[in-house]
């Protein structure tokens, strides 16, 4: 077999192992390094994996000062993202970073320069990009079957679903909701109209249940957003409408939406309805009627069975592995993301400063 792909991990906390557990299905891949702000926390984490020859280590400079890597998947909190893949950009070895991009939109601009130097690859970790629902949906908008697209909205959120740890500390996460479940929203509604240009935005973030004792274990320590919406401008006359929650009255904050000139697709959320054929609804005029289409998940030959849904996180990963060893570009590049970080980054400030604010994204 050929030399396998050696990678380390960046911060060993919660979703360090969701990525492990991807790598360690891959034969031609080895995690040789771990690496925790935490004493103590690498070496755990690798041995609860069985992996007592590879290193632990308390910081991500030592692992990457120490051993021979060809990539590292960063797992620390949003505020570190930006530090840990710069630092292991600059030694030359390619980098999955998990969502959100950043905290800033010039810490992000600062990845994707310090990627562009190094010509390694930087790719984020969006893993519904892998679902199959998605892909079919990005394939009818791409299609050019609705026409311009001119109007978007996010739908979706959580009835009750406030996150523990570094989502709820400022300090640590940045931001709430808004970061954590919006950077979803806006990529999963922009990268299907190839993200057009953020030109400026208009936001609320409020944190009504996070502060409330009924509805959060621990309020005073709970210093980020659980609640915004935004509207925000695009190029070329699109608007895009922002919402997300982690706790609400409600069962969702409404459907999925790309509206365009001759047709739309709604993706109904809420709960799911067992009468229906599918969450994703196309709607066209067909020879001057209005029509309604049910999309199916379907293959060629079963369109009501089809294709077996795959592991999305697995996937993620092994496109990052397979980029590095084919030699192919970042699948989910930093630069793409620039913008959903941008707009992000307008949601947090706009919050904030409480009035309407104008996107400026350096040039790289
Ligand atoms: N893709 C997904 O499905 C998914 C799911 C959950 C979380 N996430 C993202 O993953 C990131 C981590 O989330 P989590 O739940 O694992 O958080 P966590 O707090 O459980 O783990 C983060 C770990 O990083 C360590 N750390 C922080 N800064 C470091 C640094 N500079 N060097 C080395 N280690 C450092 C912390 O000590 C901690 O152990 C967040 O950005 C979150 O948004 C993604």
């Amino acid at each position: 077999m050929t030399k396998k792909l050696r990678i380390g991990i960046i911060g060993t906390g919660g979703i360090a192992h969701a990525h492990m557990r991807a790598y360690q299905k891959f034969e031609d891949v080895s995690i040789v390094g771990g690496a925790d702000i935490i004493p103590g926390k690498a070496r755990a984490f690798l041995d609860e994996f069985g992996l007592c020859k590879a290193e632990a280590f308390e910081s991500a400079a030592a692992m990457i000062k120490n051993l021979e890597l060809d990539g590292v998947s960063v797992c620390t909190y949003n505020k570190t993202h930006a530090e840990c893949a710069i630092m292991a950009l600059e030694a030359g070895l390619h980098v999955q970073c998990e969502k959100p991009m950043s905290f800033t939109l010039a810490e992000a601009v600062d990845m994707v320069r310090a990627s562009r130097r190094s010509g390694k690859i930087l790719t984020i970790g969006f893993q519904p990009r892998y679902s199959h629902m998605r892909r079919k949906v990005d394939e009818i908008i791409a299609s050019g079957t609705l026409g311009e697209i001119y109007y978007v909205q996010s739908g979706g959120g959580r009835r009750r679903g406030i996150p523990a740890g570094s989502f709820v500390d400022a300090e640590k996460g940045g931001f709430g909701c808004l970061g954590d479940l919006g950077c979803y929203s806006i990529d999963e509604c922009l990268h299907a109209i190839k993200y057009p240009k953020p030109l400026t935005v208009s936001a609320v973030a409020t944190d009504h249940f996070g502060k409330n004792p009924q509805y959060w274990s621990d309020p005073e320590n709970f210093n980020v957003d659980d609640f915004s919406v935004a509207f925000v401008r695009l190029e070329n006359d699109i608007t895009f409408v922002f919402k997300q929650a982690w706790a609400m009255h409600a069962d969702s904050l409404g459907d999925t939406l790309w509206l365009g000139t001759k047709g739309g697709i709604k993706i109904c959320n809420g709960f799911e309805d067992p009468s229906k054929p599918s969450r994703v609804m196309c709607f066209m005029d067909v020879n001057g009627m209005q029509t309604d289409t049910y999309v199916l998940p379907s293959n060629m030959y079963d369109a009501y069975r089809g294709p077996a849904e795959i592991d999305i996180f697995a996937a993620k990963v092994r496109d990052f592995c397979d980029a590095i060893l084919e030699g192919r570009p970042a699948p989910i590049p930093g630069e793409e993301i620039l913008y959903n970080q941008a707009i992000i980054d307008g949601i947090y400030r706009s919050a904030k400063e409480k009035k309407e604010i104008v996107i400026d994204i350096p040039s790289i």
